[in-house]
């Protein structure tokens, strides 16, 4: 292996990218490096290429964070991960490691902690693979935050149904591939075109956000199927007041859960009895890696493993490897229907 390899460096807040070489790391003893062939995008890349938020608390930074690749070398104590010339899918995020540029996605090697890193099958490309990261681990985290276990198996006799909003995003539509594993009845929300492929996901009944009367579609769909709607994850910008509107009418008197994965507003809507909860994994980092290894060896490599989870959504690949990511981020930044934008690399 070389000692150096090329990179898309952040040189400084507001970008942009710039393609360099940087010295390519050991990996610490609980850590795989990745020899990235493809790696895929996300809102929080272009946020911090262009605003420094979230905080990059370091400069020259490597952002990204969804991978796939081959693995290069395995730490000392990795023993989860197959051996080096293994095909992997990685979490690669520097977020999670205080900043460090080594560990971000957006290079030719990178390095991921063994929690983040399964095999990748067979039957997918790196370029199928690269989609799941970030997203996979959103979707999941939406359940703990929320304080519904990833091991949850309701049944029918269960009647236990949730609103997915925003499920024709990366995050929304594992939030469907998700919920259908734990057993709910889901209801989502998306563009009219996007509804067949929602409900292939797992999807019960599908509704278009445009609509004036969504919310009373959606109440009425509930009553009419005499299931229980306490549970909801807002996938998306301006999506938690409809939700709020649809529990108002579905929860009674009884107590509901709102997971949002976008910021919440300072002053956002409030409904009574009603937990509403910033989606995010624990600061802490013993609780974090072990929710880690579930989201990725458990629910992921399981899911991959029997069939049950797909790469989701449609995949747009974008060209220009290292030097197409500027494109590509914009192009994301512009606004996506229904796809997940990948640059092989
Ligand atoms: N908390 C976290 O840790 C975390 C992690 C990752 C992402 N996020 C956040 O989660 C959100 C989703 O990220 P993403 O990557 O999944 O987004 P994305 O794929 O870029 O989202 C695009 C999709 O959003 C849908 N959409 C937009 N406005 C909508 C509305 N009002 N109602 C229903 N659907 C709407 C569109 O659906 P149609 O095509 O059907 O119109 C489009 O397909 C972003 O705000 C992101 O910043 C948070």
């Amino acid at each position: 292996m070389a000692a150096t390899h090329q990179a898309a460096i952040l040189p400084q807040k507001g970008g942009p990218l710039t393609v360099g070489e940087r010295a390519t790391p050991e990996p610490g003893p609980n850590e795989v490096l990745i020899e990235v062939k493809a790696v895929a995008l996300n809102p929080v890349d272009y946020f911090q290429r262009d605003l420094g938020m979230p905080p990059v608390p370091i400069y020259p930074a490597v952002i990204g964070s969804d991978s796939a690749g081959i693995v290069a070398k395995l730490g000392a104590n990795v023993s989860t991960v197959p051996g080096p010339g293994s095909r992997v899918i990685a979490f690669a995020s520097s977020f999670y490691q205080n900043g460090s540029p080594d560990h971000g996605a957006f290079q030719k090697y990178a390095l991921a902690q063994s929690e983040s890193v399964v095999a990748l099958p067979d039957a997918l490309s790196f370029k199928e693979g690269a989609v799941f990261p970030l997203a996979v681990m959103t979707a999941l985290t939406a359940w703990t935050t929320v304080g519904i276990p990833l091991d949850t198996k309701y049944a029918p006799q269960d009647k236990q149904a949730v609103l997915i909003w925003g499920a024709a995003s990366s995050v929304g539509a594992f939030a469907v591939q998700s919920a259908k594993t734990l057993g709910f009845t889901i209801y989502a929300t998306a563009s009219a075109k996007h509804h067949e492929y929602i409900k292939k996901l797992g999807a019960h009944a599908v509704f278009d956000y445009k609509a004036s009367d969504v919310v009373s579609q959606i109440v009425d769909a509930v009553r009419r199927d005499g299931v229980n709607l306490h549970t909801t994850h807002c996938v998306v910008n301006e999506s938690l007041q409809p939700t709020l509107h649809v529990l108002k009418e579905t929860k009674g008197d009884a107590a509901a859960k709102v997971a949002h994965s976008p910021v919440l507003p300072k002053d956002h809507p409030t409904l009574d009895k009603t937990e509403i909860k910033f989606n995010f994994p624990s600061m802490n980092k013993a609780v974090r890696d072990k929710h880690m290894y579930q989201c990725f060896h458990g629910w992921l490599q399981d899911g991959l493993r029997s069939g049950s989870v797909v790469p989701s959504p449609s995949i747009q690949v974008e060209g220009g490897g290292l030097e197409g990511l500027n494109p590509a981020l914009d192009k994301l930044k512009a606004g996506v229907s229904g796809i997940k934008i990948v640059v092989p690399i």
